[in-house]
Order: structure tokens, then sequence, then C-alpha cells
């Protein structure tokens, strides 16, 4: 089956899927995305995805390249044609085509759309959430709008590249203080002591992740307390478990921190508890 991408209107195998020279996504990251998972034939949690890219739009002020209710055909219409049952649906929309210049072109210059999916093997992302991950952290460099889902992602590129060199799946941004901001593409959390579930509060300096969002509502329907409140890396290393969450790892548990292990090493039967809940509780949308 060839891989079939959407581009402003038309679907392309991907050897024709091109954009143009001057798209302000290319020269500028002027643009905005998102990642919505892709479950057993279902899109996981699309209302709130885009109510998110709404918002990423409108903090930018890029208008919707088409009306929502059509964007939602387009989205499942990129699964269907890719075969995709599991894996991701990923959109892009930048401020479009214009000569080159800083400042915002024309009004009337139209958003430019990009829609790709691709398969992930389900069995693969279990065995390494039975596995658990490594991380590192580095220091935060990001601007402050990271709750704007921009495609503006080098600071996160470069993180998880040396991530890789270390040897591990993700990196966490880390203030000066010492308090974890978020990984270069997942939501940060921890089961403290006395096993409450803990991540950082989402007002500014990450991203609200739609996982985070809706792994409030799987913790609050398995009775688990959850504290939004900043937590520090020493804390994090001397958690009961450390998991990261996002539309692409769901619940992903950490089991190794900057070289020393997470409790005994191995992932923690809260996360595991809460990835297996996930896909009951989590909007489905049939692709
Ligand atoms: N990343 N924080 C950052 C910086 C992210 O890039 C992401 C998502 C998240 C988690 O958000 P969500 O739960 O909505 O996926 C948090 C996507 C998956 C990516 O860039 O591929």
């Amino acid at each position: 089956m060839p891989k079939i991408a959407y581009v402003n209107g038309r679907y392309l195998p991907h050897g024709q899927a091109m954009v143009h020279v001057e798209d302000r996504g290319y020269q500028f990251a002027d643009g905005v995305y998102e990642v919505c998972e892709v479950a057993r034939g279902y899109l996981i949690d699309m209302t709130r995805h885009l109510n998110r890219l709404d918002r990423s739009l409108r903090e930018l002020q890029i208008a919707w390249p088409m009306r929502r209710s059509a964007l939602e055909v387009v989205l499942r219409e990129v699964v269907r044609r890719n075969g995709v049952r599991n894996g991701l649906v990923y959109l892009q929309v930048t401020r479009g085509v214009a000569r080159r210049d800083h400042v915002f072109p024309a009004s009337a210059t139209r958003p430019a759309m990009v829609v790709t999916a691709k398969r992930i093997d389900p069995e693969t992302v279990a065995r390494r959430a039975a596995d658990g991950i490594k991380i590192i952290t580095v220091p935060e460099n990001r601007w402050e709008r990271v709750d704007i889902k921009s495609v503006g992602l080098l600071a996160n590129v470069l993180a998880k590249q040396q991530a890789k060199e270390a040897g591990a799946q993700e990196a966490w941004f880390v203030d000066p203080d010492r308090t974890v901001k978020e990984g270069g593409s997942t939501n940060a959390w921890i089961v403290d002591q006395e096993g409450k579930l803990v991540t950082r509060p989402a007002d500014f300096g990450i991203l609200r992740g739609i996982t985070r969002t809706t792994l409030l509502d799987v913790a609050a329907k398995l009775g688990l307390t959850v504290e939004e409140r900043p937590f520090s890396v020493e804390e994090a290393k001397r958690a009961r478990e450390v998991f990261i969450t996002s539309a692409t790892t769901i619940v992903m548990p950490v089991v190794a921190i900057d070289g020393e292990p997470v409790a005994n090493g191995h992932p923690g039967s809260t996360s595991l508890s809460l990835r297996e809940a996930f896909f009951d509780i989590a909007e489905k949308t049939k692709a």
C-alpha cells in the first residue's frame, strides 16, 4: 500500500507530496501541529486534539485552513487511505506561502495544511512499556510559549538526540532550580512515596498534553489521588514510580533517570494499570 499524504487539498503518494519552498513553516517554523493516536481503528481524543489546535492557531493568529468538520473528514480519510489501525495521524498547519519576510503576510494568504499517518506496531510499544525506558535530564533552553504546539522544535530535537546518544529514549527539560518541566515530546509524572500521582501544572512552561488531560480522568476513575504541583529531579529519583505520557507513548514507565535506577528498576504497577485503563476511558472516533 503506497503511503498517502494530504497536501493542501489533494491526497498524494509520498513521492509527490511536496510543500512550497516559501512555505512559512519551512522558512520560519511559523506553524502548529497535532499528533493523534490511532488505536484499534479509532482516532483517540480527536475532540481534545482539535480544541488544542484551535487554541494554538488563535495564539498565533493563523486562520483555520478549513471548517473543523471538513478537517475531521481529512484526518479519518488519511488514516483509512494508509490502512492504519494502530499508529498515529500527524496534522500541520502553517501561515501559508508568501515571499520571505518575517512579518505576517497579507491577510489573504491561505494557511497551508499537511496530514500524514503512520503505522506503529502495538506489540513493539507493549514490549517497550513492559521493559520501561531510560531518560536523561537537560537544562531548559526553550522559549516561554511552549504551551503553543508550534513546529519550532529544534531544542526538542537536540535534547532527544542527546538522549539517544546516552542510550536513553527521552530527555526532560529541567529549570535551574531543578524542577522538571516536561520531556522533549512527552509530559512527566511521578508516583510519590504515598502513592499519589504528581504532575506539573500546565498553566505555563509545558504543553498541556491531551494524554495528560485524559489520564487525569483515568486516575479519577481508578480512585487515585492526583497532585498538580512541580517536582524536582531528586524527588523523581526517589519516587515509587516515574512515567511519561504522550499520544505516541500513552503511559510509558521510566526505569532510570541519568543512569540511576528508579525504585527497583522495573515498571511500577500504577503506571501499568493507568496504561491498561486508558483506551476504555479516552474518546474514540472510528476512522
Ligand atoms: N508530542 N510535551 C511536548 C513537548 C510534546 O511535544 C508532546 C507531544 C507532549 C504530550 O502531548 P500529547 O499528550 O497531547 O501527545 C508534551 C507529540 C506526540 C510529538 O511531537 O510527536
